[in-house]
């Protein structure tokens, strides 16, 4: 059974109170089940934190999955630490944003400091994206 990776980073626990009018309704748990249910065979590693050197520690656990798909949130913008980390890993691995940071009003929200060290980037898709993700992280 292939196993793979979803992390979400800071403040994403509280996705469904959050700005739902960006972020959506669905939980990070809805999520989750979105995701088993769309692929049964697949052994995933569902996990959120707002720590930032524990989200570097579980990437690196992910070196030898089937895959990793990473929604960082705010850390997207500015940590380097994660840039790192995932280029330090070379299994399959897509960075996910529920919202399309491109089009947000924020400047600094559309730049990523992970996009370069990643396979492909999903925005905008809300939590479809993380199904796009995943099959694409298989299918590589
Ligand atoms: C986000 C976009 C980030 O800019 C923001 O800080 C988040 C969520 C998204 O999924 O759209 O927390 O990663």
């Amino acid at each position: 059974m292939a196993r793979a990776f979803v992390l979400n980073g800071i403040n994403l626990g509280s996705l469904g109170e959050r700005r739902p009018e960006v972020y959506g309704t669905q939980t990070l748990g809805d999520i989750e089940d979105l995701l088993r249910a769309g692929f049964p065979d697949v052994d995933f590693e569902f996990r959120q934190t707002d720590h930032e050197g524990e989200f570097v520690a579980w990437i690196r656990e992910a070196a030898d999955s089937a895959g990793l798909v990473v929604n960082p949130g705010a850390w997207t913008h500015y940590s380097y630490a994660i840039h790192d980390a995932l280029e330090a890993v070379s299994v399959p691995k897509v960075e996910v944003h529920l919202s399309n940071v491109h089009a947000r009003d924020e400047e600094w929200r559309r730049e990523s400091v992970v996009s370069p060290v990643v396979d492909a980037t999903v925005a905008g898709m809300g939590a479809s994206g993380y199904l796009a993700a995943v099959r694409y992280v298989l299918e590589r």
